[in-house]
């Protein structure tokens, strides 16, 4: 029989991979909670329409990475290749803005691309991102970015940078964009295919495509950042005024200019040392009119996306993710009656909420110990034919190696005065 294999690009997370995972979710979340950040659960998929609008048709993202299907009527719908776009659809749909209070989303959970999959960079994927709606305020920027910079370098991540852009108002664009395509067209044939395609469609990603050629190109092209007028630059100022402050750490770069379309005024982007070409760990930026693309009221909002992959492969192997575990004990049943009784214990335990196990097919208490090393159990409980008899085990102490006699009459209150303090 031919064995059926996963899907490239999509990995499985086994067991011993998930402590790393869930000590960096439930740290985003910690931090999220602590910005005032409350959590919304979005569908998988969505309409094509909602990604098409939001992200840009011309897009690398929409032109070839969507996995879109037809439902059985006929709608187009697609995998979400990333959560803004569902985050504001679900703002509008629930009448949000009508709350007085800022409206401030985290989310986290699997995004799909259909991109050549390679290390960091996958088919299925998994974000963890924030959006908050509704301030058009440079504190609303920083508040974001600090929350972004505190959860990475909470994580100790090697050698993080943040870099940050101003990318204006869409009227800044519209007075840049002419003097971009006349500059790029003057030097076309240098271009990558994929740069000189998108001079025409979406002149500005081609500033920061990596190819080193095109590089050298938009170098000396002209920049975003003299045509920006006064209110945009202002902003900025500001946006980097607080972060000088509060100490978060920045670098500007006048590339940055996101895959998405939805932006404006405040892009950035965190990398990180070790993760090759695939660098950035999180990215996000303002986007004030997508909701009123979407067709809801006018809304200015602002937020971010971390990759949980990137981060995992980063994440140092010294991180104390004991703080995780619990201590398991490892009931050793064996023998007829020693057997039933140990499978009594396993529940009493359990009920009582100690984390407790057992490897069925070992027969003998020799068998036992080694699954219980094998487990790293702290104790393994002992139960013979003879203690079974007697309505006691014998509890011993994995590390230390000494042994209690415990009644089986008072089994969990036993076991936890051995414990140490959770
Ligand atoms: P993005 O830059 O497309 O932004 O993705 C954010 C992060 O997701 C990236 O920095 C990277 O760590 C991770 N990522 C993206 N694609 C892949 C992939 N194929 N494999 C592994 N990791 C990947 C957004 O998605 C925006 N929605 C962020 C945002 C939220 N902007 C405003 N609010």
């Amino acid at each position: 029989m031919t064995m059926i294999k996963g899907i490239k690009g999509v990995k499985d997370l086994l067991p011993e991979e998930s402590p790393r995972w869930r000590f960096i979710e439930e740290s985003a979340r910690r931090w999220s909670t602590r910005y005032g950040f409350q959590e919304i659960r979005i569908p998988i998929f969505e309409v094509t329409t909602l990604f098409a609008r939001s992200i840009g048709a011309s897009t690398d993202i929409v032109e070839k990475e969507m996995y879109t299907f037809q439902d059985r009527d006929g709608t187009s719908l697609t995998l979400r290749p990333e959560g803004t776009a569902g985050t504001v659809r679900a703002y509008i749909e629930h009448n949000r803005a009508a709350i007085p209070v800022p409206q401030k989303y985290f989310y986290s959970g699997p995004m799909f691309r259909h991109e050549r999959p390679q290390a960091g960079r996958l088919r299925q994927f998994h974000q963890f991102g924030v959006e908050s709606l509704g301030m058009a305020d440079p504190r609303a920027d920083i508040e974001v970015i600090a929350l972004l910079w505190r959860i990475l370098s909470h994580l100790a991540l090697p050698g993080l940078t943040l870099e940050i852009n101003n990318l204006g108002y869409a009227a800044d664009r519209d007075s840049y964009r002419p003097h971009l395509v006349a500059y790029l067209r003057q030097h076309e044939p240098g271009l990558c295919p994929n740069c000189r395609y998108r001079i025409a469609t979406n002149p500005l990603r081609v500033l920061d495509c990596k190819v080193p050629e095109c590089r050298m190109i938009t170098e000396m092209a002209p920049r975003l950042a003299d045509s920006l007028a006064e209110p945009a630059r202002a902003y900025f100022a500001q946006v980097l005024a607080g972060l000088d402050v509060i100490k978060v750490p920045y670098s500007l770069n006048h590339r940055l200019v996101r895959g998405l379309d939805y932006y404006n005024l405040t892009t950035f982007e965190v990398t990180a040392t070790n993760l090759g070409a695939q660098n950035a760990v999180g990215a996000g930026g303002r986007y004030d009119g997508l909701v009123e693309t979407l067709g809801g009221p006018t809304t200015p909002a602002v937020g971010f996306a971390i990759g949980l992959e990137r981060i995992a492969m980063l994440l140092p192997e010294s991180v104390p993710l004991q703080s995780l575990e619990e201590v398991t004990v490892y009931v050793a049943g064996f023998g007829g009656q020693g057997a039933a009784a140990g499978l009594t214990a396993l529940e009493e335990l359990r009920l009582s909420g100690i984390h407790a196990v057992s490897d069925f097919r070992s027969a003998t208490l020799k068998a036992h110990l080694r699954q219980a090393d094998r487990l790293g159990c702290r104790f393994t409980l002992i139960l013979g034919d003879d203690e079974a008899a007697k309505g006691s085990a014998m509890l011993r102490d994995m590390e230390t190696k000494a042994q209690y006699n415990v009644d089986l009459s008072i089994l969990a209150l036993r076991v936890r005065s051995f414990m140490p303090p959770s």
